[in-house]
């Protein structure tokens, strides 16, 4: 008998679309390209995190938790959709936040930090940018603790293998929504900053013996150090799901060539690659994630790097609320 049972919370009625970009594709004379919304998943304001709280909220119920914690930056999706999931459920949430490498935290901003309060955020503490995260929950963990309370820690961006196997079951998403239409896809595009999506969706394949490849597109870090972090995730997602068989050597591929100065810095790729889609297609990305993805997917078309014949898909993860954090960026008329 297989051991091995998925607990899960649904946030989501029915798969998201698959659409075809044909403007986008004709501006750039490229491959096919296809996009996945998962901008439009459930929970506030959709985003990947979505499918990785149906998971990861799931376990802490199970455990008796009343109180989640999790932690991330001052305009992190990940908290907003672990608030989201908290207020869905009748959990008490708590946040960590690290303040930007570059300039001040502002307290009126809008997008996500407007929503953090909008929700109901029970508690969020502040940290510089290079305080210990971890840490900083566990701290919090213990002062509920001891008021008697049941938390549970979200890891940063909901990246374990618990987290993972949202994307895992996305990838099976995708096959049976290609077998539908009939469109087998070479490539997904992702943006790569925790690593869970990237290696839930490798997983994902890998099951189903698919030929889809993921590209990761990194918004932070090395590509040495992102495909050394997803390559782990992915193994422990592969041990988790009992998934048969090697991990292919190259299985995780990452490109660092479109982060610029760090994260959430903005990049005059990233600018193109919102307006871009915005006027061609009426579709809004985000200025730290997918704008980034997309520049990448743009600046590997140009380069030949993927070529007319291509199947290209796109997964929109999400991140529109930090679009109406940068109006400097995108208020011009060219
Ligand atoms: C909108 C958006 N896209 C992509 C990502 C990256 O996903 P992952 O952390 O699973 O690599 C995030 C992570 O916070 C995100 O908020």
């Amino acid at each position: 008998m297989n051991e091995i049972r998925y607990h899960r919370r649904t946030y989501t009625m029915g798969p998201t679309p698959i659409q075809k970009l044909e403007r986008l594709s004709e501006a750039l004379g490229g491959p096919s390209i296809w996009i996945k919304r998962d901008d439009l998943l459930g929970l506030t304001a959709g985003g990947n995190k979505t499918r990785k709280l149906e998971y990861l909220v799931s376990d802490a119920i199970r455990q008796g938790a009343d109180t989640l914690i999790t932690c991330g930056a001052v305009q992190s999706n990940h908290c907003r959709l672990t608030l989201a999931a908290a207020v869905r459920e009748g959990l008490r949430c708590q946040l960590v936040l690290s303040k930007p490498e570059l300039g001040e935290h502002d307290p009126l901003a809008s997008g996500n930090h407007l929503l953090f309060h909008l929700m109901g955020v029970e508690k969020i503490e502040l940290v510089p940018a290079d305080a210990d995260l971890q840490v900083a929950m566990e701290n919090l963990s213990q002062a509920a603790e001891k008021e008697g309370r049941k938390p549970y820690i979200i890891p940063l961006g909901g990246s374990n293998q618990i987290g993972s196997l949202g994307y895992m079951a996305c990838a099976d998403e995708i096959e049976q929504q290609a077998m539908a239409d009939g469109t087998p896809f070479d490539f997904v595009v992702t943006g790569t900053g925790s690593g869970g999506t990237q290696a839930g969706l490798v997983a994902g394949f890998l099951a189903r013996q698919s030929n889809t490849k993921v590209i990761g597109i990194n918004v932070s870090g090395t590509r040495e150090g992102k495909e050394t972090q997803v390559r782990d995730l992915l193994y422990r997602t592969a041990a988790l799901t009992g998934l048969q068989g090697k991990i292919p050597d190259d299985a995780v591929r990452c490109d660092d060539q479109y982060v610029g100065a760090g994260y959430a810095i903005p990049t005059e790729e990233m600018v193109e690659a919102v307006k871009l889609v915005a006027r061609t297609e009426g579709i809004l990305l985000d200025p730290v994630y997918t704008g980034k993805a997309m520049a990448g997917l743009i600046g590997k078309i140009r380069k030949g790097e993927l070529t007319r014949e291509d199947r290209v898909l796109f997964l929109h993860t999400g991140g529109t609320p930090a679009l109406y954090t940068a109006p400097q960026l995108f208020l011009s008329h060219q």
